[in-house]
């Protein structure tokens, strides 16, 4: 396998760090390089992703990705030159989000535990309303008006509601829900909708439903043991992936892939924290996350057994010391451990 790193900003570097010893752990021969794209190289040369970066990274296997965000540099300046850039460019169709809480993690919800919470979130990556549409006129007067358009395409919704299908096949999971806004955005909402009907029937062994966004929220606080695959778009997705992280243990163990469905351009796996700035070289950051993107990687570039020792490793060094990570036991130990469990395998 060839594997793109890009470190990017504040703990990435940490964390991507202890994700490539862990791939070294595996064994599945990978032939890293690294590319600085983040705030420092932004500050130094203007530059975010430059086209010809894109290009290159096409021909890698997968690409891991730390953190980007920078405190010198205007929010949303490398959040859409880099992180969205990658995903639009490289058409990354689906951001696959789990929210699994593991044994040895506290989650939000009171007495929860490792049963009551295990279940992905298929987000679309590509458009909704972060394609971009939309302006604004008079700005900075009274009178100022702002537009933002959802796009939705049909090609867009479908392909990620037949890879929740898939997906939830492949995972033997009954059912797969739809989580939208139906009963106000309508248009955006009957193109999912339908989208969504046509491609469940295809899948006769798997229940369809549907959840409004607002209802799943609550859901997802009252009971989390319900959801299996839900399937939402770009926004909605984003949203409730972070209240995912919160009843999954935070952050610190929320993994993602970025996935391009046609195989022929590399998937970006990252961990969905930032940068966190202010934590940098105290050893408190939570590899786990970034590990677990790893996890996903493996799998996703067809390194099922590396995945799987991965995964198991994880698990059980999470159980074995989780309630020290971020505390006493600092990014690299969790690293080490997570690796010498993976070879013990
Ligand atoms: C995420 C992040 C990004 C998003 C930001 C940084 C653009 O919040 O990956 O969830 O909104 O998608
Ligand atoms: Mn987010």
């Amino acid at each position: 396998m060839r594997i793109a790193v890009i470190e990017g900003d504040g703990i990435g570097a940490e964390v991507t760090a202890e994700a490539l010893k862990v791939l070294d752990a595996t064994g599945a021969c990978a032939d890293v390089e690294y590319f600085d794209f983040g705030g420092e190289r932004y500050l130094r040369t203007g530059e975010t992703l430059p086209d010809s970066a894109v290009d290159e990274l096409r021909s890698f296997d997968a690409v891991l990705l730390g953190a980007v965000g920078h405190p010198d540099v205007a929010p949303g300046v490398l959040e859409r030159g880099i992180l969205l850039k990658l995903r639009f460019e490289l058409d990354l169709a689906v951001n696959l989000r789990p929210v699994k809480l593991l044994d040895g993690v506290t989650s939000a919800l009171a007495g929860r535990t490792a049963a009551d919470i295990d279940f992905v979130v298929v987000r679309e990556n590509t458009e909704g309303l972060y394609a971009g549409a939309g302006g604004a006129i008079r700005v900075g007067t009274p009178n100022e008006i702002a537009t933002q358009t959802s796009i939705n395409t049909r090609l867009a919704a479908e392909r990620c509601i037949r890879y929740a299908f898939d997906l939830a096949t492949e995972s033997n999971s009954s059912e797969v829900m739809l989580v939208h806004k139906t009963n106000v955005l309508a248009d955006a909402g009957g193109l999912w909708q339908r989208a969504f009907d046509d491609v469940a029937a295809d899948y006769p062994s798997i229940d369809p439903s549907y959840g409004h966004v607002d209802a799943v929220c609550l859901w997802m606080v009252t009971q989390p043991q319900r959801f299996q695959v839900l399937v939402t778009d770009n926004l909605f997705g984003d949203i409730i992936t972070d209240l995912g992280a919160a009843i999954s243990g935070g952050l610190g163990y929320a993994a993602s892939g970025n996935l391009n469905l046609n195989g022929d351009v590399p998937s970006v796996y990252e961990p969905v924290h930032g940068s966190a700035p202010d934590i940098v070289g105290t050893g408190r950051a939570n590899p786990v996350a970034a590990i677990l993107s790893l996890w996903l990687a493996l799998r996703g570039a067809g390194e099922g057994g590396a995945a799987s020792r991965v995964l198991a490793a994880t698990e059980q060094i999470v159980a074995e010391v989780g309630a020290e990570i971020g505390r006493g036991l600092a990014t690299s130990d969790v690293g080490d451990r997570i690796a010498a469990a993976v070879e013990a395998q």
